[in-house]
């Protein structure tokens, strides 16, 4: 890591090359949609023409906000390892990154082609990396030396900026959603989320949270439960973001959401996703898929928001293919927090002796799911649906989405895409809103 600790009002300034950082007009306010400390911050930005990136380190959250700026491949893998970046979209944005750095340094195609492959491998769960990875490698291949450089660049920078489109334009989506519960209901609306997918865990906006910032804007009063998410405590960047925006957020314990429904007190829960198989299946941080089974339980929508590039069209389903990540026996037994200095410390919670796992996310299966929230529509999944149908459908045929399929999985899809009825399938009630035509 570079520049870890240099500090964020400094780092803001010296982003000077971004014409949306700094003191943003309200134009490029509206642009950048998170402020703290009364600077406006992303989850990622590039730096010095797109030699370095910028990102705060989320091992320092909430306690600390460092920003740190990177400028190699081999440090964005160790910032994708280690979580300093973390959340599906962002691991795909700085593995866009670590790409576009990789076509810079590379000197032969051998190496190039060992690096890809070592990026996208830096996470097994996140599809997004890997598709990432590829659509950087797709825009620069056949060029060398410095076309290939800016050409990588350009993706990368391209990455990032659809992603943020997605992400206000699911948050669109689903602040529909909740305006609908409001207007029915009359009160503030409850809405329980696991993990964090806000835009700490993307470019800008967040999935999950997206929404609620869209239905903040429309002045639409929400109160948010936000589970812990032991062992790495991504609620506590989730309640972290919520309150700098402004919105009342309650942190509890993992266990403490099935209660809550069962009480009537969740009128709606939204996670997001880390992978999503064709058949709607959907990974997500560990403890999602208990919270599904509780709504399922208690008759409470749950609804999972995730852009597209979050689908991976060449896994027919979740449960079984989509592969979990495991991870270090310390995240389980040691845990961060202040100590009476006021200083970050780790303190050990469980024995060296004691046998430890560590599984990361696990699969809701798409029976449990009332919708999947994307930036083309919201899909009604249910077992045997085919709920991203339309949206293959409805690309044209020589567009980028269209061609990535091809190359990567219409061998394995073609059944699946030829076969099904037109329409989106609407078992559970739900009504979808099929994908505009592109
Ligand atoms: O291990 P993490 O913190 O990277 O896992 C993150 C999650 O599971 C998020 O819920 C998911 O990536 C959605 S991010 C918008």
């Amino acid at each position: 890591m570079n520049a870890s600790g240099c500090g964020f009002p400094d780092a803001i300034r010296q982003c000077t090359d971004n014409a949306l950082m700094g003191e943003a007009s309200p134009e490029q306010g509206r642009k950048w949609r998170m402020k703290v400390n009364n600077q406006w911050i992303r989850g990622i930005w590039s730096d010095d023409g797109g030699k370095t990136v910028c990102f705060p380190d989320q091992t320092k959250l909430p306690f600390r906000l460092e920003i740190c700026r990177e400028g190699t491949s081999d440090a964005l893998i160790r910032a994708i390892k280690s979580m300093q970046v973390r959340g599906a979209p962002l691991i795909g944005a700085a593995g866009a990154w670590a790409a576009a750095f990789l076509c810079r340094e590379a000197e032969t195609e051998e190496e190039l082609q060992e690096g890809l492959k070592r990026i996208a491998e830096a996470r097994p769960t996140a599809v997004n990396l890997q598709w990432a990875v590829r659509r950087v490698a797709a825009a620069s291949e056949g060029l060398s030396g410095a076309a290939r450089a800016a050409r990588a660049q350009k993706a990368a920078e391209e990455i990032c900026e659809s992603d943020i489109e997605s992400n206000r334009a699911i948050g669109g989506y689903f602040a529909a959603i909740i305006e609908e519960v409001y207007r029915k209901n009359g009160r503030p609306v409850r809405i329980l989320t696991h993990c964090n997918a806000g835009w700490l865990a993307t470019v800008d906006y967040g999935t999950a949270l997206s929404g609620l910032y869209v239905a903040q804007e429309k002045g639409i009063p929400m109160e948010v439960w936000v589970d812990e998410t032991r062992p790495r405590m991504q609620g506590l960047l989730t309640e972290w973001e919520l309150r700098e925006a402004g919105i009342p957020c309650t942190l509890i314990a993992d266990n403490a959401g099935g209660y809550l429904m069962q009480q009537g007190e969740v009128d709606l829960v939204i996670v997001g996703a880390d992978r999503i198989a064709s058949n709607g299946d959907v990974a997500n941080k560990v403890g999602t898929y208990l919270k599904a089974l509780a709504a399922k339980d208690c008759g409470v929508p749950f609804y999972v928001a995730a852009p597209v590039s979050t689908v991976d069209f060449s896994m027919a389903e979740g449960v079984k293919s989509i592969p979990v990540e495991e991870r270090s026996r310390s995240e389980v037994t040691d845990i961060s927090g202040i100590g009476p200095d006021g200083d970050v410390i780790r303190v050990q919670v469980a024995g060296r002796e004691t046998a430890v796992r560590n599984i990361a996310f696990d699969i809701t299966p798409a029976r449990l799911i009332t919708g999947i929230v994307t930036e083309k529509g919201i899909f009604a999944t249910g077992a045997g649906d085919r709920p991203f149908m339309a949206i293959i459908r409805s690309s044209p045929k020589n567009s980028y989405f269209q061609s990535v399929c091809r190359k990567f999985c219409l061998v394995k899809m073609r059944p699946l895409w030829f076969n099904n009825s037109r329409k989106i399938s609407n078992s559970r009630g739900v009504s979808s809103m099929l994908p505009s035509e592109e």
